[in-house]
């Protein structure tokens, strides 16, 4: 590619349901912004890393009733990224500053308005690539869902499942820097020695362990007092028949759910009286109601610190190249990715 030329990822089809292919977007090649394209208060923005996430799925389908925008056909996707400054227009940010654009567009370079984006923090020991990373927007929803919402207590005990992923890694660790017991469920073998290496007390994979119920009692003979669910449908029922008294059911995300044939397919959950049985509480959220919060800055501050001090870790499956962006996307729903997944301009 030259510097006159980008590449940009267009959506081609809308996907209402079932399961998304790399035809339904297109790869082209387009001239590049130039300085004298900019208005007022704008910005040229050249992403350095992408983040690639499920509920990129859901914005393709045309028709969701969603909590963030629908892409549009013909237009270019999107999602959270940190990128550099080439040039500007306005006065807050200039050539060379490192940004953050919580919806920025999969071109390699593009206008947006300078008020879109924010100036990374800058903080000890994070390169750029943190902040789809260890800082990323998955990393915060754990931080949300796993330490504040979930009212942990030392001692207690979390389930979380996709327990590898983006989210599920850092609700393991920071359960056990909060002294819970935590049990993590992931779909391979690898990805359970991975969360046991971090911290888990026991893990097992949900796609060899058979029965699911058996399967929680055995790693949780105690019951657990919070279930982090990413995944919905029977897995959830299962944790559910597993819940404490007072026990918090976190509805962070339902990936058994996101492609589905047709509404008749949604999973229908058995066991939703035992959370009136155990006067426990079912929560879900949607992280971006958190972004402009000092529990952002709570979160970027402490976890750069124990990112910093080496007591956590958090693993990345890096794609190169945003042509080999959508690829990441599919791959998220057949368990290809193991830890965060992202994009290398
Ligand atoms: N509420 C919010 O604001 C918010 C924000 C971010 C994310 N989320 C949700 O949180 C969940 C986790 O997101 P993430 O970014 O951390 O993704 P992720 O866990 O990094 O990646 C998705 C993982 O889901 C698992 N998976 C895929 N299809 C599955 C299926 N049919 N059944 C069970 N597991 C399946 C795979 O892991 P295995 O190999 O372990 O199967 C895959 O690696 C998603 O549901 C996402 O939509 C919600």
């Amino acid at each position: 590619m030259s510097s006159s030329t980008i590449t940009r990822v267009l959506l081609d089809n809308y996907v209402p349901s079932g399961r998304a292919k790399l035809s339904d977007f297109k790869i082209v090649q387009a001239p590049a912004p130039t300085k004298d394209q900019l208005g007022e208060n704008e910005v040229i923005l050249r992403p350095l890393y992408y983040s690639v996430d499920p509920y990129q799925r859901n914005r393709i389908s045309g028709a969701m009733p969603g909590y963030t925008e629908n892409f549009k056909k013909g237009d270019p996707i999107s999602n959270y990224l940190v990128g550099t400054i080439v040039a500007s227009t306005s006065a807050d940010f200039q050539e060379g500053d490192l940004v953050l654009h919580n919806d920025g567009n999969w071109e390699t370079e593009y206008i947006t308005k300078a008020s879109a984006i924010s100036k990374a923090p800058a903080q000890q020991g994070i390169d750029p690539k943190d902040y789809v990373g260890v800082l990323s927007m998955p990393s915060f929803t754990a931080y949300v869902g796993a330490t504040i919402l979930a009212e942990p207590k030392a001692g207690e005990t979390i389930l979380v499942s996709s327990a590898s992923g983006a989210v599920g890694q850092m609700v393991v660790q920071l359960s056990k820097v909060r002294g819970l017991r935590v049990v993590g469920v992931a779909g391979s073998d690898d990805k359970v020695e991975y969360l046991k290496s971090i911290g888990a007390d026991a893990a097992f994979n949900y796609k060899t362990c058979g029965d699911f119920d058996a399967a929680i009692k055995q790693a949780a003979p105690e019951g657990i007092d919070i279930y982090f669910d990413n995944v919905g449908g029977e897995f959830l029922d299962a944790a559910l028949a597993n819940i404490n008294y007072y026990a918090r059911i976190i509805i962070c995300g339902a990936i058994t759910q996101y492609n589905l044939s047709s509404p008749e397919e949604r999973y229908g959950v058995k066991n939703i009286t035992n959370v009136l049985l155990k006067k426990a509480k079912v929560q879900g959220y949607i992280i971006s109601s958190y972004y402009n919060t000092p529990i952002r800055e709570g979160f970027i501050e402490q976890v750069s610190k124990l990112y910093h001090e080496g007591k956590i870790t958090y693993r990345l499956t890096e794609a190169e190249g945003l042509e080999n962006g959508v690829q990441a996307i599919l791959d998220l729903f057949d368990g290809k990715n193991f830890g965060k997944s992202i994009v290398k301009a």
